[in-house]
């Protein structure tokens, strides 16, 4: 078994990241932030420091601002007590030698008035409702339809994508992603089931990229292309986002991404935590063609698709995300052919230790069995 993960420990430069292997753990939201504050906590340090054996670790997405809050108990990264509480974890996973970058997020429409400042509708590139429910701290509501932002509110928003980046920094992160997946903010930007504007943000493909685009060079102009990665979610459905025709969307978007000179460019392949091929789906090869850079992969991996796909050079480093929450230490278990332990679904989102701090690694399984 060790023979065929090989290709899986062969070390991997990302812009100005130093990967020590290219098991990536995805970003993960686990809504255990302090309830008040929105900050990270020894907790989550101690979450993160488990896990820092990763080539790369990608922070939970977080927001960037109050009204990017779309889910109970999320982290922020806009006040002086979430800095801090960031540090805690960049120090727990550096210290162990780890490398870690946060992810950051605006959810634009996926959220509810009781998530937002003074009660406010949520904000959206258009005023189209959302199928679905948003994660409350007093349970799962219906979402809304949002208030369409005005063109003049768009250019804070995108400053906050720089601000928040240089906080990242200043927490002690080794760079950012930039969520452009799952059906937020920037992916609703880019989709016409969600983006109906007829101003310089909506209507053509360059127009709907723009947003994405200028949130990437505000990260860029903060802390540098070599610390800002991006992740997109091409075809996939998350959170009621379509295109009539993702193809040349994401392939524009890509080559324009390319020309930015990234970290990285971070790819769920296929339908969120579903199919890797879901029906009208189009062949996500062109995108890898398209980015010249380093391609991250994610979506329903496993070790041996993982060593396989990175061996015949389709991607260079693969993401875990659920193998991560229930093995702490994922990369000895790949590097030993050990068998990965199952999440358990009920304590994804909020809570404390338990299901999140208390995976035993493989070691302390046995003791117990033992
Ligand atoms: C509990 C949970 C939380 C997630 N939170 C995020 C997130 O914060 N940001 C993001 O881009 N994707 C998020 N995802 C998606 C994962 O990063 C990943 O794309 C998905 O789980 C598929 O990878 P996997 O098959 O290795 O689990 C989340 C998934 C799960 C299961």
């Amino acid at each position: 078994m060790t023979g065929t993960v090989d290709p899986l420990f062969q070390p991997l430069k990302a812009g100005a990241l130093d990967l020590r292997n290219r098991i990536v753990m995805a970003p993960l939201t686990r809504s255990r932030a302090d309830a008040k504050t929105l900050a990270p906590r020894q907790i989550n340090a101690d979450y993160y420091g488990q896990r820092a054996s990763a080539g790369l670790i990608i922070a939970e997405a977080t927001q960037i601002m109050p009204e990017g809050q779309g889910y109970a108990w999320t982290p922020g990264i806009h006040s002086d007590e979430q800095i801090a509480g960031w540090k805690l974890v960049a120090d727990a996973v550096h210290a162990k030698g780890g490398t870690i970058v946060l992810q950051l997020w605006h959810v634009g429409r996926i959220s509810h008035r009781d998530l937002q400042p003074g009660g406010k509708l949520p904000v959206a590139p258009s005023a189209v409702k959302p199928e679905g429910k948003a994660f409350t701290e007093t349970g799962f509501k219906d979402l809304e339809t949002p208030r369409a932002l005005e063109l003049d509110e768009i250019p804070a928003i995108i400053a906050q994508y720089g601000r928040a980046s240089a906080n990242a920094i200043a927490a002690g992160f080794d760079g950012v992603e930039v969520h452009g997946a799952n059906g937020y903010l920037p992916d609703q930007f880019l989709r016409d089931k969600t983006n109906l504007r007829t101003d310089a943000y909506g209507g053509s493909i360059e127009n709907r990229a723009r947003f994405l685009l200028e949130a990437t060079e505000a990260a860029i102009a903060a802390i540098g292309h070599e610390r800002v990665g991006i992740r997109l979610s091409p075809v996939s459905p998350a959170n009621d986002c379509a295109d009539s025709n993702p193809e040349p969307l994401f392939t524009y978007l890509t080559e324009r991404l390319s020309e930015l000179g990234l970290a990285y460019l971070h790819v769920i392949e296929g339908e969120t935590r579903g199919s890797r091929a879901p029906e009208g789906a189009f062949d996500l090869s062109v995108l890898r063609q398209a980015f010249k850079g380093v391609y991250i992969g994610n979506n329903g991996y496993d070790p041996t698709l993982a060593a396989s796909r990175v061996a015949a050079g389709e991607v260079d480093a693969v993401a875990f995300g659920r193998p991560f929450i229930a093995n702490p230490d994922l990369v000895e278990r790949i590097r030993e052919g050990a068998p990965l332990a199952e999440p358990d679904e009920a304590t994804f989102y909020g809570g404390g230790e338990q299901g999140y701090t208390d995976y035993p690694t493989r070691g302390q399984d046995q003791a117990k069995v033992a």
